[in-house]
């Protein structure tokens, strides 16, 4: 059963970052409680970084690291000490301060074809999460950013990774950047059971709108695109990034 979709609009970024990490202790701990482990991909990009810092500098005992596994919602198909790498922000800001090694699984995106990186990670999820032939990974939690084209991961419009219905990452052609990207797909992201989106900047703002506009196509803003099938769907946006919300569909908003 899937719950309505919830907004919370911050206005200030340090309190977007503050609930958010509320967030994501409340759902780990809440899963190594059932399960023994809590499965959470992260997100790429510059707003998380934030957020990933935050966490590291929490009170030891308050996130369980040791029962937490690492994965990636997207990578760039370049090395993990370049630049432009997501595992790289992610371990400075965060991982290499407070995570086991062996549950941090990156994309291997220093691979020389992008096909072969986004290959090899869907066969470590498949062993991570002892899957049978058609079955999709469910996170527990699944961060994702959204660009001010409305792309997420890096499902980005129009491009050919949007109607993917059967392989869990694939290499995704971004011709306006010349490249590929690895990604997760929209049944691997639906298929979670807590998606939190975080959402800063005025930059973000028509793509929020649109995104919540019910008669905009998803393929031009394909964050729209995200609706798990059994979970709960959160935006935690800065009151910048909300400034042209004008339909609130089904969705319920709350202002901090
Ligand atoms: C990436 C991310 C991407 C990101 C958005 C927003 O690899 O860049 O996965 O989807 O979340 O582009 O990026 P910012 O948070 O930097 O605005």
């Amino acid at each position: 059963m899937t719950a309505p979709t919830q907004v919370r609009v911050f206005y200030r970024p340090e309190d977007l970052f503050e609930a958010s990490a509320e967030e994501l202790i409340l759902t780990a701990n809440a899963a190594v409680r059932t399960n023994g482990v809590f499965n959470v991909a992260l997100s790429g990009g510059s707003t998380p970084k934030s957020l990933y810092a935050l966490l590291a500098s929490k009170p030891a005992g308050t996130i369980p690291w040791g029962e937490t596994r690492f994965f990636f919602g997207d990578e760039r198909h370049v090395p993990p000490d370049h630049r432009d790498s997501n595992y790289r922000m992610a371990n400075e800001a965060m991982l290499s301060l407070v995570a086991v090694p062996k549950n941090v699984f990156r994309v291997p995106a220093e691979a020389k074809e992008a096909t072969a990186a986004a290959e090899q990670y869907e066969h470590t999820l498949r062993e991570a999460f002892r899957l049978e032939a058609n079955q999709f990974p469910r996170f527990d939690l699944i961060l994702l950013g959204l660009g001010p084209d409305g792309h997420t991961a890096s499902l980005f419009p129009n491009t050919a990774a949007l109607g993917e219905k059967s392989r869990l990452v694939v290499a995704n052609w971004v011709e306006k950047f010349k490249t590929y990207r690895i990604t997760l797909t929209l049944p691997v992201i639906n298929n979670a059971a807590k998606i939190l989106f975080l959402v800063s900047g005025k930059d973000k703002a028509p793509a929020l709108s649109s995104i919540f506009t019910p008669t905009s196509d998803p393929n031009n803003f394909p964050a729209k695109w995200v609706m798990p099938t059994d979970g709960e769907l959160l935006w935690f946006v800065t009151q910048d990034a909300a400034a042209e919300l004008r339909t609130k569909g089904d969705a319920s908003f709350q202002s901090e």
